[in-house]
């Protein structure tokens, strides 16, 4: 079961960022980050992950997708298991860009959650309401209590609108979540979260931490999170 007691603050940084521009975000960071008892992960495109993993291994890092394949002859795939190899500790899957442009669905997506867990990465399921039970539905009840989710109103996302979930609805649709899965799971929040309202997810008790896409992207906005 997926521990509820920290916050997760997720880095998604999409496809953005150049190594030299990766390398001087995670330098700054390592600079100004607070101790704390939050987890803290960034999640850069797959050729920056794999030279930010070796070179900063005292942050933690995840991957934006993973193939649903295993290991072998399948051209352009990136497997779980090679993610695992490099030092990944967590892949975020169905995320609403991936569901929007590649076309994603929930079964596919129950696949690639089951070659995480099999490679010991964690997922994080993103979903909005209306995926909640096409999604549960694929999943058993092991898969759901050990990955995390991240409940993400398309609308909310920067770059499809921006306008971000009143808490007293996130928090709603949070409980949904949990009562449909019928199950204590870590739910997180993303939509526009910045570093001006993100003491207002992180500080509820019913929501276990935040996704930021575009104010992860300055080390110094994400550090104020
Ligand atoms: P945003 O993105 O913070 O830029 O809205 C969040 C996400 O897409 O995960």
């Amino acid at each position: 079961m997926t521990q509820r007691t920290s916050k997760y603050i997720f880095a998604n940084w999409k496809a953005n960022k150049s190594l030299v521009e990766a390398r001087n975000w995670a330098k700054t960071y390592q600079k100004i980050k607070k101790e704390s008892s939050q987890t803290i992960a960034v999640f850069p495109s797959f050729p920056v992950l794999s030279s930010l993993l070796q070179e900063f291994p005292d942050l933690t890092w995840g991957a934006q997708d993973c193939s649903e394949y295993e290991a072998g002859a399948y051209t352009g795939e990136v497997p779980t298991q090679l993610l695992r190899s490099l030092g990944a500790k967590y892949v975020l899957l169905g995320h609403s860009e991936r569901r929007k442009y590649q076309k994603e669905t929930s079964v596919l997506v129950a696949r690639k959650v089951e070659l995480a867990l099999a490679a010991e990465l964690t997922p994080v399921i993103c979903l909005d309401r209306d995926e909640f039970a096409t999604q549960l539905n694929q999943l058993d009840k092991a898969s759901i209590e050990k990955s995390i989710f991240a409940y993400e109103p398309v609308h909310a996302i920067s770059s499809f609108g921006g306008h971000e979930d009143p808490l007293e609805t996130t928090v709603q649709t949070i409980q949904q979540l949990r009562e449909m899965a019928e199950s204590n799971i870590a739910v997180l929040y993303g939509g526009s979260v910045d570093a001006e309202n993100s003491f207002t997810y992180l500080s509820h008790k019913d929501i276990d931490g935040v996704l930021v896409g575009k104010s992860s992207l300055d080390p110094e906005l994400f550090a104020k999170l």
